[in-house]
């Protein structure tokens, strides 16, 4: 059957965030500070929901204090959006959490910091997922569920790049060198499962689920180790903070409507070996 809706259109401002309503969770972190001015700056009126405060209130950003360790924490800040905007288009989830002892290795990894970063980087955006999609349909609203995952998402990290590194030199803190841990790949790759299922269970209500899966961004990382990543990358360089803003724009707007279920993949060629 024809769309009847296949019109030609060429919007003027196809990436408008105009009139939309957006909560990043995790977003007083350095990516969820770029999302948030980004799409602020496209007319988007931005939720900044995080454990730390890393954001001023001003007309576009709003701060909320949350745990998504905490079901009722994601509820009522839900709750309080929802009493004063009626409305919500986006939600991202962008938390990254590294507990203590996030680092040591596989062998001798505490099952404590491993449910911690399970509970913080994947059952928070199951619970995130359930209250918006239950808002979506009561509300009818065609909302747009984006998830923050990775290349390690995607990718198998290369030991390789971590060898020799000096704990001391981790700029990320605690007593181990830097890595990526199993607890980080396996919940990044959870949430390229969890938006897919999203994308087939609610696409009936014209809800979206994506993902962004971005490469590694220069933190002013140990030397060594920022040389090795380059190595990896065709386009030889980490990434900029900014690099991410132009994706998370089309993945929020309109641009993306007829994506869902997909996870873009921004990592300057390091999947494309
Ligand atoms: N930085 C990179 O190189 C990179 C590369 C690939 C993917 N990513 C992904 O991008 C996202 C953002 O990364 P970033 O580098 O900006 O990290 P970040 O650490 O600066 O930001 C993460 C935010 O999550 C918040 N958070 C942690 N636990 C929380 C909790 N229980 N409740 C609420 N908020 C909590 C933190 O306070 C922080 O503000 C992450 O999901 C990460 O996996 C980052």
């Amino acid at each position: 059957m024809a769309n009847k809706n296949n019109k030609s259109s060429n919007k003027k401002n196809l990436f408008s965030m105009k009139n939309k309503v957006v909560i990043i969770f995790g977003g007083a972190g350095k990516l969820g500070q770029e999302f948030a001015k980004t799409l602020s700056h496209n007319g988007a009126k931005v939720y900044i929901l995080d454990i730390k405060k890393g954001v001023k209130n001003n007309k576009n950003f709003f701060f909320l204090k949350c745990d998504v360790q905490k079901n009722k924490n994601i509820e009522t800040a839900f709750k309080k959006i929802i009493e004063k905007e009626k409305k919500i288009d986006t939600v991202i989830y962008n938390v990254y959490s590294k507990p203590k002892d996030y680092y040591k290795d596989f062998q001798n990894y505490n099952l404590n910091t491993w449910k911690k970063v399970i509970e913080s980087n994947l059952t928070g955006a199951f619970l995130v997922a359930q209250k918006a999609v239950k808002i979506f349909i009561r509300k009818k609203i065609q909302g747009n569920i984006i998830f923050l995952s990775s290349t390690y998402g995607v990718v198998g990290p290369d030991p390789g790049i971590y060898l020799g590194l000096n704990s001391k030199k981790n700029i990320y803190g605690g007593k181990f060198a830097l890595n990526t841990p199993a607890s980080y790949s396996s919940t990044k790759t959870g949430l390229i499962g969890l938006a897919r299922y999203l994308a087939t269970n609610f696409g009936k209500y014209k809800i979206r689920a994506n993902v962004l899966s971005p490469g590694g961004v220069y933190d002013n990382q140990e030397k060594k180790f920022v040389e090795n990543y380059k190595k990896k990358v065709p386009l030889n360089r980490m990434a900029n903070w900014s690099d991410y803003n132009g994706a998370i724009l089309f993945l929020a707007s309109d641009a993306s409507k007829y994506m869902t279920g997909s996870n873009l993949v921004i990592d300057g060629g390091w999947t494309a070996w």
